[in-house]
């Protein structure tokens, strides 16, 4: 007999999608470079020389796509704003035709009944700002750019999300060199990755003040890190992750500072040597730790250390198990439901959020239209079914999780994989940019209509 697993009531059922990978229209209307478009442009950096400039054309399609969310049944959606089209210049002037594409999209939202939870910052930093997120400045840029953002659309807007996933911005964009701007230097990604938090700190009592009714958090990217084996090597390789993916940002967010074993380990590498290693000034960690009304965790998989064998698919010298392909999506990325129970789990009674969302979690599968148009995913609905189990196991357990956001409402430009990678419910054909929702995307209609699922793993 099956169990069904019905979720709270009001429980947000959603996709995501971020500015540069779905909009396009990179140079309309006004919207000037963001460092993503420099950073596509720089030979090697994105596979096939992809770039965002088309992408999925949402630009122009935003009603088609508004329409398609609603006839599938989703009740909510995360999307982020462009900096570079609202302002161009990353500060000062504001383009008025930036602010009218996100008025008639959130009104064509509202208008259908889908609840919109807007992230401020997924990435595309205008290329303008000198020296990106080294510099401080552009903390105070943020907040300068959530003012005229949150103004504009707090009367509507009520959820708000500062940073998506400050780890890739600053660990991938400075450290590793895989995203924007592409830099390799491990002191300057802790340097960003400050102004980062400083930047969502600042931003916060900003987004209060111009939506006194609204809510805001930011989202952070998790996930668990296991030792291969019990080697003294693995077993510290194991917190050295940990420390830089998830305690490097949940521990400042919550109050505790940056935590003291990475600082000792970071001193010992050498990474405050190539910058000014005060870069932490008086009041900065009160500023990053201000109270927030949600936790929003981003998760895709786990990780397991070899320092014996490391792999490159995460940083770090971290390996993913070698286990057949079935375990993993095409990312490369180990399918592990367990780790998002976990993941869930561990920020809520270590650090205590009021809530949690989850606002991204999903697979990258190729699978095509078959002669009839019909897309038969059925790796990406095992995937999602195993993973709504998790979060519903994490409600059970006591965590108050109020929403699930699928990665992604439809294929886009994957950053560094471009176009390669497709982790939508929705197949776009970017020659002709038809949807074709996929057998996944029927299938998380009618988890969002009956509001849960059939479990289909052991209770
Ligand atoms: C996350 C990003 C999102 C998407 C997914 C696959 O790290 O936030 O934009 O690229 O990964």
């Amino acid at each position: 007999m099956t169990e069904f697993m019905k979720f709270p009531e009001n429980f947000a059922w959603g996709t995501a999608t971020a500015a540069y990978q779905i909009e396009g229209a990179a140079h309309e209307d006004g919207r000037k470079d963001s460092i993503w478009d420099v950073f596509a442009r720089t030979p090697g950096k994105v596979a096939n020389a992809d770039n965002g400039d088309v992408t999925d054309d949402h630009y122009h399609r935003w009603k088609e796509d508004v329409a398609l969310m609603k006839e599938l049944g989703y009740t909510a959606y995360r999307f982020s704003l462009a900096w570079p089209r609202i302002i161009p210049d990353g500060r000062g002037k504001v383009n008025p035709a930036g602010i009218d594409f996100y008025n008639r999209l959130i009104d064509e939202l509202l208008k259908v009944e889908i609840h919109p939870i807007v992230t401020l910052y997924h990435w595309d930093l205008p290329a303008a700002l000198p020296d990106g997120w080294l510099n401080r400045e552009t903390s105070f840029a943020f907040a300068e750019f959530c003012q005229v953002a949150v103004r504009a659309f707090g009367d509507r807007v009520k959820d708000w999300i500062t940073i998506n996933e400050p780890f890739c911005p600053s660990f991938l964009g400075y450290a590793y060199g895989r995203h924007a701007p592409g830099i390799q230097d491990l002191g300057k990604a802790l340097l960003a990755a400050h102004h980062l938090l400083l930047a969502h700190g600042l931003a916060v009592p900003v987004v209060r003040a111009a939506c006194p009714d609204g809510r805001v958090g930011i989202t952070l990217n998790e996930g668990p890190f296991y030792p291969a084996t019990r080697s003294v090597e693995n077993l510290d390789a194991a917190r050295h992750a940990d420390g830089e993916f998830n305690r490097w940002f949940l521990d400042p967010l919550y109050g505790r500072h940056y935590p003291l074993d990475m600082l000792q380990d970071y001193v010992k590498a050498g990474a405050l040597e190539t910058i000014e290693p005060k870069f932490i000034l008086a009041g900065d960690m009160q500023q990053i730790a201000v109270p927030t009304d949600f936790l929003a965790l981003n998760y895709y998989t786990r990780s397991v250390i070899d320092t014996v064998k490391p792999a490159g698919n995460f940083p770090n010298n971290i390996s993913t198990l070698a286990n057949p392909a079935e375990t993993h999506t095409e990312m490369g990325w180990e399918i592990f439901p367990f780790g998002l129970y976990e993941t869930i789990c561990r920020a809520y009674f270590a650090y205590k959020p009021p809530e949690i969302i989850i606002t991204e979690n999903g697979a990258s599968y190729s699978d095509a239209p078959d002669a009839s148009g019909r897309v038969s995913d059925i790796r990406r609905i095992a995937y999602l079914q195993s993973h709504i189990e998790a979060v519903g196991q994490a409600i059970r357990a006591g965590v108050p999780v109020t929403g699930y956001y699928v990665w992604s409402l439809m294929d886009n430009f994957e950053w560094a994989f471009g176009y390669a990678q497709r982790f939508g419910l929705i197949y776009v054909d970017y020659k002709t940019q038809k949807r074709h929702p996929k057998d996944s995307a029927f299938w998380y209609g009618q988890v969002a209509r009956k509001n849960g699922l059939e479990m289909k793993a052991a209770g």
